[in-house]
């Protein structure tokens, strides 16, 4: 899966746009947009997406208003977990384009004011890795097994595995391997699927890898990097078993031998470094789950990371009470680490809030489309009071058209790893990955260039009235209120990083609070009952998520799952 190894003819790096806003601390309040690459714009008509498609479509991102744009992996790889197993950091899979397609694009978004993040996967690689194959190939005595984690495994013929983890993905997290003489052989560790070996990162070799492909991206003209499963890379010493039946119930709630050990912040301080020594804030997210928002504000301490994602707020159902919570919480752990909290409600691992709040409770992996009129109202309310918070803000692509996650794809289509491993964590992922409709009445609804032509997963009927081209022009679209909301923020100087959230008295079932800034204030008022609600008018609507906000007089209704943006 090398097969552009050859491709190195790698161009000078793009330089930082001029007209890419130069002040410090770009990332405090960017609004950072999630691209999937298979699932954003097929440009060669193969029915997957790549990177002349994403290039083609970044005018969109531009006019959408967003800072930045995440790009989910793109490297050479056999996508047994839809890229997320790298068989090469410094290649382009031929299905995305090659390097010099990354570089155009990257050129691209620059000359256009857009950042480029880029994924880094560093707890695992691709099976097909040329490490991990000669580690196969040359036997238990490979000194490249120590790049891995190899053990013999229990029992008498070592037939058990060496300890009790099981994969994320459902199963062991140990695969026996075969030597070379066909014997049976060492076991290797794997937290995610068999395709995703886990490395080593006590082995220096790995370490140094890693800062040279770092370095690699960064001369790209990279402007930072989303680093996978952050918590992940430091196993607790002698990888000792964890004793519970059921671990999955655990991840997120404990500290677990595999995640959110303390050696992993020693890593980061050595990318922080690095980072720091190229022109320009290039930053550093941490997608880290940890059991507490507090331990993961350790990620972005002053010599580490820039970010990480806030998993807590991204669970939170619609419901003031735990938003407001979750909203404190959040703000009070990063205030110590003056670090910006961020604020994230979809992205490519989990059933989108259109969908969540359109169901009742529970959790972040919902398999029923749910009651959809009312899940979009809240999705749209929910994105309005994200976008008033304080700090950074992570878009996932599709649901500024309002996309739902599409519950009914036949068991065939499925892509997603964990879908074929028994008793694993989602398996329903591919719900969230369904190409996004732009344009035309027949499928893939511009996706690709042709209509009728191929799209990796189905696109639902009802998403021609979904497409870009629909909704763009119409006041009512969620398209529209997307593009409203970020000019907003954009424009009022008490959104972004700067001001405090003061709460204000409101009903029960509603918040409101209050952002003041020198030039001006702003305030949110957020309704997450089934019923409307009459309040005192806090000032002049700008913006409400459920088209308009009825004032009479000094009284305002605000609608039932609604948030409006007024300015004081
Ligand atoms: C992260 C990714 C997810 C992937 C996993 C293993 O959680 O977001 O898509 O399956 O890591 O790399
Ligand atoms: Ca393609």
């Amino acid at each position: 899966m090398t097969q552009n190894l050859a491709d190195t003819s790698r161009p000078a790096a793009a330089p930082i746009a001029a007209n890419a806003s130069a002040t410090r601390g770009w990332w405090r309040d960017a609004v950072i947009y999630q691209v999937y690459p298979r699932s954003f714009a097929d440009s060669n008509g193969d029915g997957m997406g790549d990177l002349p498609g994403i290039r083609s479509r970044l005018p969109y991102l531009r006019d959408l208003g967003v800072d930045a744009v995440w790009l989910s992996p793109f490297y050479a790889s056999p996508q047994a977990d839809a890229g997320y197993d790298v068989a090469d950091y410094r290649a382009v899979d031929p299905m995305f384009g090659t390097l010099l397609d990354a570089d155009a694009l990257i050129r691209d978004a620059h000359q256009l004011g857009l950042r480029i993040i880029v994924d880094l996967v560093p707890n695992h690689s691709s099976d097909q890795h040329e490490w991990f194959q000669r580690a196969l190939r040359e036997g238990p005595a490979s000194p490249l097994r120590d790049r891995y984690h190899f053990r013999p495994g229990k029992g008498e013929a070592g037939e058990l595995p060496p300890n009790d983890w099981e994969s994320i993905f459902g199963g062991p997290a140990w695969t026996r391997t075969e030597n070379p003489d066909s014997t049976p052989g060492d076991w290797y560790l794997h937290l995610f699927a068999p395709e995703q070996p886990d490395f080593n990162w006590e082995n220096a070799a790995v370490a140094d890898e890693f800062r040279s492909i770092l370095r690699f991206w960064l001369d790209m003209g990279v402007d930072g990097f989303r680093i996978d499963v952050a918590h992940g890379m430091v196993k607790a010493p002698g990888l000792p078993d964890i004793g519970s039946g059921d671990q999955l119930q655990l991840l997120g709630n404990d500290v677990m031998p595999f995640f959110d050990q303390d050696g992993v912040h020693e890593i980061y301080r050595a990318w922080r470094k690095i980072l720091d020594e190229y022109p320009g804030e290039r930053i550093g997210v941490a997608e880290a789950w940890t059991p507490t928002v507090q331990r993961t504000a350790n990620y972005v301490r002053a010599d580490e990371l820039h970010q990480a994602f806030n998993f807590q707020y991204l669970g939170a159902y619609w419901d003031a009470t735990a938003l407001r919570e979750v909203i404190d919480v959040s703000l009070d752990s990063m205030r110590p680490v003056d670090a910006p909290t961020t604020w994230v409600l979809s992205n490519h691992d989990v059933t989108r809030h259109a969908t969540r709040f359109g169901n009742l409770p529970g959790g972040t992996q919902i398999r029923t489309p749910g009651n959809r009129e009312q899940g979009l109202r809240r999705a749209r309310a929910a994105t309005l009071l994200m976008l008033a918070l304080p700090g950074s803000a992570y878009l996932y692509q599709g649901e500024e058209l309002g996309l739902p996650d599409v519950t009914d794809l036949p068991d065939e289509v499925r892509q997603d790893p964990s879908f074929f491993r028994k008793a694993g964590q989602d398996g329903y992922r591919d719900g969230c990955r369904v190409p996004i409709p732009w344009s035309g009445t027949e499928a893939p609804y511009g996706f690709g260039p042709t209509p009728g032509g191929p799209s990796w997963l189905p696109q639902p009927a009802e998403w021609a009235q979904l497409s870009v081209e629909a909704q763009t022009g119409d006041p009512n679209s969620t398209l529209e209120l997307y593009r409203s909301a970020l000019a907003v923020r954009r424009a009022q100087p008490a959104l972004g990083a700067g001001a405090e959230v003061t709460w204000l008295d409101s009903p029960e079932g509603t918040l409101t609070f209050r952002r003041d800034s020198a030039e001006g204030s702003f305030v949110c008022t957020v309704n997450t009952t089934a019923e409307p609600v009459t309040v005192i008018a806090p000032g002049t609507v700008l913006l409400s998520s459920a088209g308009s906000t009825e004032v009479t007089g000094a009284k305002a209704v605000l609608e039932a799952d609604s948030t409006t943006w007024w300015e004081v």
